[in-house]
């Protein structure tokens, strides 16, 4: 355990799994206090239970980022629990792999619903408490899909891309509060969320040969990102975008 982020405290969402279960236990080691928050609460509890081993400031709450109710409940306690919040990952997340003339109005809603708006409603409400503790990182988690097109879902890439312009927004109107926000942009990250294009090793090889450092990008090239920005150490970033994609968007 070292102490990169000694003192402060995180609300990590989408925390259950992949990205999120792979920043949480990294900020953990960082001497971080968490809230692993999940619409899957089981797992978010069984994560916090392994993490609580090596560090005690943990705690896991169900939230499902759509509900703006839920929201403001979840804030509130973790700020009852830990005093403050100085950090918040909008990971949270969900994918499709529809064409658009295959993408019924309800599906492209859903996906907005969870990405986009869910990273409004974390953002609008945590923003009171950060300006309480004068400093706040946010990080919105967006990827490459909102930087540039695919041949694939259009209402991902659309929430993704809403994430990426919605974090400047943001990181605009909070700068003169000390409170900074960021996006990241992860390529093809080996998680449950593109299992099924990693499903072969044809499929995988396919992908693979398209990314220049010619891997699959892991959990943890992420989570070293969003430490990154989180930590004091990026102090004077503040509306970027954090591209880890092993070189995918530079061709
Ligand atoms: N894996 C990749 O290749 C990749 C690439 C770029 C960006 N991303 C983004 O990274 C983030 C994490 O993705 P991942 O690969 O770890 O996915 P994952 O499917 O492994 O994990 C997503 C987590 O989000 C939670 N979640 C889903 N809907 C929710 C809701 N309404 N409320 C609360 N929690 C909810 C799930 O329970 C799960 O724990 C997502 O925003 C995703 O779009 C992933």
């Amino acid at each position: 355990m070292t102490d990169r982020l000694k003192g402060k405290v995180a609300l990590i969402t989408g925390a259950s799994n992949g990205i999120g279960a792979g920043t949480s236990e990294l900020f953990a080691k960082e001497g971080c206090s968490i809230i692993l928050a999940d619409k899957n609460f089981d797992e978010a509890k069984h994560l916090c239970n392994e993490i609580s081993k090596f560090n005690p400031n943990c705690i896991a709450l169900k939230l499902d980022v759509t509900s703006e109710n839920n929201w403001i409940e979840v804030i509130q306690k973790s700020v009852n629990i830990f005093s403050g919040l100085n950090i918040l990952v909008n990971n949270a997340g969900i994918y499709s792999r529809k064409l658009i003339e295959q993408t019924e109005l309800n599906e492209f809603e859903e996906i907005i619903k969870v990405n986009l708006n869910g990273t409004f409603l974390g953002t609008k409400h945590v923003i009171p408490e950060m300006r309480k503790m004068g400093n706040g990182s946010i990080i919105n988690m967006s990827s490459t899909a909102g930087i540039v097109g695919n041949i694939g879902s259009g209402a991902y890439g659309a929430s993704k891309g809403g994430i990426k312009i919605f974090t400047k927004y943001a990181a605009l109107q909070h700068a003169h509060e000390n409170i900074r926000v960021n996006s990241v942009h992860p390529g093809p990250i080996n998680t449950e969320m593109i299992s099924e294009n990693l499903s072969t090793p044809s499929n995988t090889n396919k992908i693979m040969s398209k990314i220049p450092l010619k891997r699959i990008g892991t959990v943890n090239d992420v989570a070293m990102g969003v430490l990154f920005l989180a930590s004091d150490e990026s102090s004077y970033i503040t509306g970027s975008e954090l591209v880890i994609d092993g070189g995918l968007t530079s061709i």
